[in-house]
């Protein structure tokens, strides 16, 4: 019976043209039929029923929905499940609801073949260089270095918000260091300058940590504190005026800064905003202007000789589940033997894991970030990123692809198709990788060359602006 072809075959053509369709079930009977008077109507009348049934079946199915409309559809008996267990607000997690919307009328064969974007390796690229263009980068960077030149805008420690505004004189610790890091850095190195009319860049020196903890501020008074400040800069000296704030940076590690600039919308749109929470999904973060810095936890000494570890275990997640992503994590693979993903705290250092095992799993939790991306890196484990939208740190200085796996939240149920595929061969390049990008991923004090520090610095260099309005000199000295 030939109908089960044509159906196929109409299938596959319905989304070019129905008109094709309509020719190829024409002339398939019309030959193998002779021409027959009664057939052809017959059979143009049941493709074309077949053409509307599956147009419908497809359609309510989901598969066709955009994905931006997603989160205002009713949600599925899996979706309302993942609302009931994990805490989050639900605006705030709209991309994940996307997925898991998205995802759970599906089979996992359907889900395979619709929604694998990147084909069954993943996305990485073999044979490709660490840097998108290496010669052009050594070249630039000791340009950056001769003299890129940054104005601190100065404060006293008598300061009420000294403690906010002058860099930390201890070392920095915990997950949002970066930020400290950054400011304690540059407050040392021969970047500085006390004559603004040489600065390329203005650093607003406020520290987003120690306003979240600071009573007088917290996490509800930061932007009146921003605001404030910005009037006070901007009345003070005359560099904001300038350029509205587009040679103004500053940098935040933990999420909350991308709403800081929220009362000063010249601040949002203009400000190089260096942080760590670079998600494409979110307003407040505005890519090429603002740039990726990555979340480090940092740790003191060489880093252990992780090339030469037995790394006898295919992959390790740990963390808490807060995101629909990591949930989905556990569900395909919480009980695998390769895939080790536990949930919460492990009673083993995580060092062991991170050094016995060939991928270490990044999977977005509340945010896209976290220090499990620098720790990877670190112990010589080879980063699978689960963070769709991720803008990831430093991207347009090193190509993450060459020693990074980026997957995307549907293909969690081929995580492990997609890891085993890549040959041990493949593997000691992609690692040989990971360790040549890991110098980039750490912070020193005092810097050395291309580390976390240096990197940044880069990558505000590549932001500078190249306009600058004159001043006069009486104005330059007011
Ligand atoms: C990667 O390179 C290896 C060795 O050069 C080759 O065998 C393999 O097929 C390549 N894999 C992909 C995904 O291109
Ligand atoms: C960058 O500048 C510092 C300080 O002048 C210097 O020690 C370092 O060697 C320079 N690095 C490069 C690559 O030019
Ligand atoms: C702005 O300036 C006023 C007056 O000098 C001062 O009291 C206030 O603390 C300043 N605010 C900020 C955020 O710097
Ligand atoms: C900058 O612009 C604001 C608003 O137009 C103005 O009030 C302020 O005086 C200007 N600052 C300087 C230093 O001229
Ligand atoms: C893992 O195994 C336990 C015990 O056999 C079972 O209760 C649980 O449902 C399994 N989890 C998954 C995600 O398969």
């Amino acid at each position: 019976m030939p109908i089960p072809i044509l159906s196929g075959s109409c299938f596959a053509l319905m989304a070019k043209s129905s008109s094709l369709c309509y020719h190829i079930s024409q002339h398939r009977f019309s030959t193998s039929f002779g021409g027959s008077f009664f057939f052809l109507p017959l059979s143009l009348a049941i493709s074309t029923f077949l053409v509307i049934f599956l147009y419908i079946w497809c359609t309510n199915s989901n598969l066709f929905t955009d994905p931006q409309n997603n989160h205002y559809q009713e949600s599925s008996p899996k979706s309302s499940l993942l609302q009931q267990m994990i805490p989050f607000s639900l605006e705030k997690a709209a991309e994940d609801m996307f997925y898991s919307s998205r995802s759970a009328p599906l089979s996992k064969g359907n889900q395979w073949s619709m929604a694998n974007p990147f084909g069954l390796y993943g996305n990485y690229v073999n044979n490709t260089e660490v840097y998108h263009d290496e010669d052009f980068f050594l070249e630039d960077y000791k340009e950056m270095n001769r003299s890129l030149k940054v104005f601190v805008y100065p404060h006293s420690r008598d300061d009420p918000f000294a403690s906010v505004l002058l860099p930390v004189d201890y070392d920095p610790k915990g997950h949002y260091a970066s930020e400290l890091y950054f400011k304690k850095v540059l407050s040392k190195s021969h970047f500085l300058t006390k004559n603004p009319s040489e600065a390329d860049l203005f650093f607003m020196p406020f520290s987003i940590v120690e306003m979240r903890h600071d009573p007088r501020i917290g996490p509800g008074g930061m932007q009146d504190f921003i605001k404030d400040y910005i009037f006070n800069i901007s009345h003070k000296y005359p560099y904001w005026n300038r350029t509205d704030g587009a040679d103004h940076f500053y940098v935040a590690c933990h999420s909350i800064g991308r709403f800081a600039m929220d009362k000063v919308f010249s601040a949002r749109f203009n400000v190089i905003q260096v942080v760590c929470s670079s998600s494409y999904f979110v307003a407040g973060y505005i890519p090429h202007k603002d740039a990726s810095m990555p979340q480090i936890w940092p740790r003191q000494g060489d880093p252990p000789n992780s090339a030469s570890s037995k790394r006898e275990q295919l992959a390790f997640f740990a963390g808490t589940i807060n995101s629909p992503a990591r949930l989905a994590l556990i569900q395909a693979w919480g009980n695998d033997t390769d895939i080790f993903a536990h949930f919460g705290r492990l009673r083993t250092p995580d060092a062991d894991q991170l050094l016995g095992s060939k991928f270490c799993l990044h999977v977005k939790g509340f945010e896209v970030n976290t220090a499990r991306v620098a720790d990877a890196i670190y112990y010589g484990c080879v980063p699978v990123i689960l963070a769709n939208h991720y803008d990831l740190p430093f991207g347009d200085i090193i190509n993450w692809k060459s020693f990074s796996v980026v997957v995307h939240y549907m293909d969690i149920p081929v995580l492990k198709n997609i890891l085993q595929r890549i040959s041990l061969q493949e593997y000691s390049l992609l690692q040989s990788k990971t360790l040549k990008v890991r110098k980039h991923f750490q912070w020193n004090d005092p810097p050395t060359d291309y580390d976390a520090f240096y990197t940044t610095m880069y990558e505000l260099w590549l932001r500078r602006s190249s306009v600058r309005v004159r001043l006069s000199a009486s104005m330059e000295f007011m």
